[in-house]
């Protein structure tokens, strides 16, 4: 089976993690200090608060805005369950709003459409590593004083208006989940250019706690500590942070490889008339976490079977968030406000791309593609 996505680990990253393995510190020390710098360095941002994965890094995020219990926070329903459950987490009302057809991302018209006195932030999300209308979104925040949350966990090594992402929401989300652009087996980062917030995030990723283990167990360390905020234990380890610093040297290498990959695909694809390959905006540098087609004239089910039978790893981004059971027994919402979404839930497709698929593999989810019959 040709998977959808996989890691690159090579003798480098196992080395910085035997090194940790082989040391005295296990979980959160010099080495998570480390990443959260060469993160913060790698974006041009200030602060970085490294944690245990993207949902974690999404639900610190949210509480560090601190906004009152039952507002509304409008994003896409075209995403991962963590983005909209990270509302819920805080005892937020997800307003969900539709996406563009192009590039899959929220559609900041319909953003307007759908804000109330009761809306205090957006949280929107770099679709398969496409940043969104920035620009768009960022107007609206600041005409109806919103904050902004960016769910970049497809997008790290991404920029928009050459800018890298991780610079323009008031906080940034990542996730280092193997299939995503780095990985620390799980993981995830908040980052922000707003220390305030970075401080409320980092209390929340640490039981709300305000010293952390070198500060309570260091030589000069006192025992008294003080709780501030209802924080968990989001910490990530040592071990986790060694790899992430190793494998974000190799982050932009791994981009231009998943670049390659998305543009054999889009050339091997141009004589395929049920075959709608992605766009890319003049203004972005795209991440490629994801490559997804959309099909025209045959049944997506059908396609995915056979692809799935003849050892192609495809799989669909996403089942519209609204769909799931939990949502409609909560919230009850009408598919029919979202036509673009369903349009493109009935038709898409993400094919295997990352970045040790070699040309031999992309040719054969190609030709395979192609020698489906129409039945
Ligand atoms: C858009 C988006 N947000 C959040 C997450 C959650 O990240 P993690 O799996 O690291 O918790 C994912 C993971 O797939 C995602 O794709």
């Amino acid at each position: 089976m040709i998977p959808y996505g996989l890691q690159w680990i090579d003798e480098e990253d196992k080395e910085e993690v035997m090194k940790v393995l082989s040391s005295d510190w296990l979980t959160t020390g010099p080495k998570v200090g480390e990443f959260e710098d060469a993160l913060c360095k790698y974006m041009g941002c200030k602060h970085s608060v490294a944690v245990n994965s993207g949902t974690s890094a999404l639900d610190i995020a949210v509480g560090a805005l601190d906004i009152p219990e039952g507002s509304e926070v409008i994003t896409t329903p075209f995403t991962f369950a963590a983005t909209s459950n990270s509302l819920l987490y805080n005892r937020l009302n997800p307003v969900f709003v539709d996406i563009q057809k192009d590039t899959r991302n929220i559609d900041p018209e319909d953003i307007r459409r759908k804000i109330t006195p009761k809306t205090k932030a957006i949280v929107y999300v770099d679709y398969a590593g496409h940043p969104c209308d920035i620009k768009k979104i960022k107007e609206i925040a600041e005409e109806f004083n919103l904050y902004l949350i960016e769910d970049a966990c497809h997008a790290l090594g991404a920029s928009y208006c050459g800018k890298k992402i991780g610079n323009f929401a008031d906080l940034t989300v990542f996730s280092f989940h193997p299939v995503k652009p780095i990985t620390t087996g799980e993981g995830g980062a908040v980052v922000t250019n707003n220390s305030e917030l970075a401080e409320r995030a980092r209390l929340l990723h640490s039981h709300g706690i305000d010293k952390n283990a070198t500060e309570r167990y260091g030589p000069d360390a006192g025992w008294a500590y003080d709780m501030k905020m209802l924080g968990r234990n989001y910490r990530m380890t040592d071990i986790q942070a060694a790899l992430g610093t190793s494998q974000l040297k190799k982050l932009d290498m791994f981009i231009e490889k998943r670049r390659e990959i998305a543009e054999f695909y889009n050339e091997l694809f141009r004589d395929c008339e049920f075959v709608e390959t992605p766009v890319t905006k003049d203004d972005v540098k795209h991440g490629w976490h994801i490559y997804t087609i959309l099909l025209k004239d045959v049944n997506r089910d059908k396609v995915f079977l056979y692809l799935r039978k003849s050892g192609i790893g495809v799989n669909v981004h996403y089942i519209p968030i609204y769909h799931f059971s939990y949502y409609q027994k909560h919230f009850n919402i009408n598919e029919n406000y979202f036509p673009i979404t369903e349009d493109i839930f009935k038709r898409i497709i993400t094919l295997p791309i990352y970045p040790k698929m070699n040309d031999e593999d992309v040719e054969l989810v190609v030709k395979t593609i192609k020698a489906y019959t129409f039945i």
